[in-house]
């Protein structure tokens, strides 16, 4: 059933593990996967070939995180902003998940991973939205990582529409003003359900959060790297944990 690319990812070397097995290994870790424009620049391709050199990252990079025991992995694929760009990069974007997935789903089938996606559906084409309907309806009585994909993503979108809907049960009286907390506006955001992400990662170079989970960011680790995303590689993200296992957290504490 395996096609080709999928075997290659089976095959694909995933073999090194973390120097201090008894460490705390980040539950969640996000990725903003930024530099595929750059990647594809310096070689004189077009920058969708960045993109599609970045998509093929992915597969190393949700079998490395499902080895070293991460729970939640969630990947910044396309954000509310990036609507913006020429017609012809959103339309290929728009079509990774399709490819992406029409590729891996048995994998990630035979890996156990949970597909979810955080970000409003409502301007995806038809068939980004089958194909991510798809994997994760497929994908949800799986019981291992939760492959993440923030996918027409914005966090100040997000905050905004949480802010509706508290206010809309609140006026029908689901919901009294007095019990409004954190755990309940986290409970409205639409990563409703996941923990918060303990280590951030961000490729290229750029030290910004660029609208990503700013709610759900408040006690994260950072980790910035200035690898471009399509060379992201297995040793990175070990090197980016072992960065996390050395730090200290203390929420405010002391
Ligand atoms: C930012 O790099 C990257 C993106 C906007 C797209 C990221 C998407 C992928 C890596 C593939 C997604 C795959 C699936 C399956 C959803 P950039 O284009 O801004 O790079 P630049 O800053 O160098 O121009």
């Amino acid at each position: 059933m395996l096609n080709k690319l999928a075997r290659k990812m089976k095959s694909d070397p995933v073999e090194q593990t973390l120097p201090d097995q008894d460490a705390p290994v980040p539950a969640h870790i996000a990725i903003i996967m930024d530099g595929n424009g750059r990647w594809a620049k310096q070689r004189g391709l077009p920058r969708i070939a960045g993109h599609r050199e970045g998509m093929n990252v992915i597969r190393t990079i949700v079998r490395s995180a499902n080895k070293i025991g991460v729970d939640t992995l969630t990947l910044y694929a396309f954000s509310t902003e990036n609507w913006k760009r020429p017609k012809t990069e959103v339309d290929f974007l728009m079509r990774l998940p399709e490819r992406f997935l029409s590729m891996e789903l048995p994998v990630l089938m035979e890996e156990n991973v949970i597909v979810r996606i955080t970000g409003s559906k409502e301007r995806l084409p038809e068939y980004t939205r089958r194909a991510v309907e798809e994997a994760v309806t497929k994908t949800a009585d799986n019981t291992g990582l939760i492959l993440n994909f923030a996918l027409n993503y914005g966090a100040r979108n997000e905050i905004m529409e949480a802010f509706e809907h508290i206010y809309e049960d609140v006026e029908k009286g689901h919901l009294r003003k007095e019990d409004i907390s954190e755990s309940v506006v986290s409970d409205y955001l639409m990563t409703n359900g996941l923990t918060e992400p303990d280590l951030l990662i961000r490729t290229s170079g750029e030290i910004r959060l660029s609208n990503f989970m700013l709610w759900q960011l408040a006690y994260s680790e950072f980790w910035f790297t200035e690898v471009l995303w399509p060379d992201f590689k297995e040793q990175h993200l070990l090197e980016a944990v072992q960065s996390y296992q050395n730090r200290q957290r203390r929420y405010g504490g002391v």
